[in-house]
């Protein structure tokens, strides 16, 4: 397992992250845990607040999708980035921490009309209208709500990120925005225009994750910028904002090559600037919205090792006591991870294993084919780079309460999501009254009524 962020083997071999003995983490908090690294996940704020906002002045808004707490709000708005939320919830979480709602975007492909009228409420920065039903939606609530509601209009630029086919979202025949080459757009920013409640700001596209490729964002930006100047000469409108979305890829596993922040910052602006001079354009504000890039590599899971089974000649399997419940993304996307054995991160790797969840699903399986020193029942198994798309994507298939969640630093370990319990599996359960007495229930079939 590549080392990342602040992770270090110590002098007894075991795995330190933020200045904390994993092993002893393990011990303290319980398994699974997920343990974030508050000292990585800043740096990797920071990285892009200096390619982005300090050398162009653009901004940088965090995709809470990838993971959302009140700690990481907290976090967030100290390194002063914007915050992407996609739901009602996320702009909840936000909310109660105190986010400033000024650098709040609201995404969603379908947002209710509660969700509109929360985000009106609450004032955020800017709603970001993906089609047309929404634009007329919002328009009637923010002029019943007296206001004026700051709008950016997702577009799909027809641009196929090379990446997992399932997190492929620019390309035309897609859920998400409006299609530019059809003429749709050009409509719909028409239409918009001519609305008294709300004001369109900018332009927004977002066109895969986990994406390596740095041409696959300069073509989107040069999409953009055209479609932007020939807008312009069709309405006299230019966006004030250009907001090319997230995706930077992260490293998981051996051949994944993450590019530079900055190298990504340099071509896409480049791009805007360029196109913005040449077509006559006011020099727009770049916004980019990466998630994964900030809070992925910040994520180590841990988990403790049970039933070891081998099949000689066939397969050895670990089992932990997490799983898809806490990492869906290896059943759902084929992903890959890196792991080590956090009790033993000094020994030699001897065998090659496959680590398996508890899941009752035979695709519950975290890692395939990966060499470790032989795990026993009891140690303490580290996977990397789990910071982003797992929490946010858990679920309590099988009644598996959630981990807990610790951000470590400068030797510190607070928890900043509490484990679940089993009483917070029956929660929200309810138990009609009829079934409460133990009387037979005569049942009535379907054909025997009237
Ligand atoms: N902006 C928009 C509008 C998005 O839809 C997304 C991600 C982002 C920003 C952040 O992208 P990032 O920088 O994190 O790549 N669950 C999948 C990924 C789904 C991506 C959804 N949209 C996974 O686990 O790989």
């Amino acid at each position: 397992m590549k080392l990342q962020g602040t992770m270090e083997i110590n002098r007894q071999g075991h795995l330190e992250i933020g200045g904390c003995d994993t092993v002893e983490l393990a011990r303290q908090f319980g398994t699974p845990l997920y343990v974030l690294d508050e000292t990585h996940f800043r740096q990797n704020c920071r990285s892009y607040y200096r390619a982005f906002t300090e050398k162009y002045e653009g901004m940088v808004i965090y995709a809470g999708k990838t993971l959302l707490t009140l700690a990481v709000c907290h976090i967030v708005d100290q390194e002063g980035l914007g915050l992407d939320v996609a739901s009602g919830g996320e702009l909840y979480t936000a909310k109660q921490a105190r986010f400033p709602m000024d650098r709040i975007f609201f995404h969603g492909n379908n947002k209710s009309e509660n969700e509109l009228k929360m985000a009106l409420d609450y004032k955020v920065g800017r709603i970001m209208v993906d089609n047309n039903y929404e634009l007329e939606t919002l328009n009637d609530l923010a002029g019943r709500a007296g206001t004026v509601a700051d709008i950016i209009l997702r577009l799909t630029p027809g641009v196929e990120a090379h990446t997992h086919a399932y997190i492929k979202t620019g390309q035309v025949d897609s859920k998400f925005g409006v299609v530019i080459e059809n003429g749709q757009a050009l409509a719909i920013i028409k239409r918009a225009l001519a609305m008294q409640n709300v004001r369109l700001r900018g332009l927004h596209c977002h066109i895969g994750s986990q994406i390596f490729e740095l041409e696959s964002y300069s073509h989107a930006a040069e999409v953009m910028m055209e479609f932007a100047v020939a807008t312009h000469r069709e309405t006299g409108w230019s966006p004030e904002e250009i907001n090319l979305g997230g995706g930077l890829g992260i490293y998981y596993a051996e051949g994944d090559e993450p590019k530079p922040v900055e190298h990504y910052a340099d071509a896409a602006v480049q791009v805007v600037r360029d196109l913005a001079r040449d077509g006559g354009l006011p020099l727009p504000k770049v916004l980019v919205e990466p998630g994964r890039s900030i809070s992925g590599p910040a994520g180590t899971t841990l988990y403790a090792v049970g039933a070891v089974k081998e099949i000689p000649g066939v397969r050895k399997y670990v089992a932990v006591d997490g799983g898809m419940v806490d990492n869906p993304r290896p059943a759902m996307y084929q992903s890959r991870y890196e792991a080590l054995l956090a009790n033993r991160a000094s020994e030699e790797p001897q065998e090659i294993v496959s680590i398996a969840g508890k899941c009752c699903e035979s695709g519950d399986m975290l890692i395939w084919d990966i060499k470790l020193p032989a795990p026993h029942p009891g140690d303490i198994l580290a996977i990397s780079a789990t910071g982003a798309y797992n929490y946010s994507m858990s679920m309590n298939y099988n009644r598996l309460p959630r981990p807990a969640m610790v951000l470590a630093g400068d030797g510190r370990a607070d928890i900043i999501v509490a484990r679940e319990s089993y009483e917070d599996l029956i929660r929200n359960d309810m138990v009609p009254e009829h079934l409460l007495n133990n009387k037979v229930v005569k049942l009535v079939s379907a054909g025997s009524t009237g």
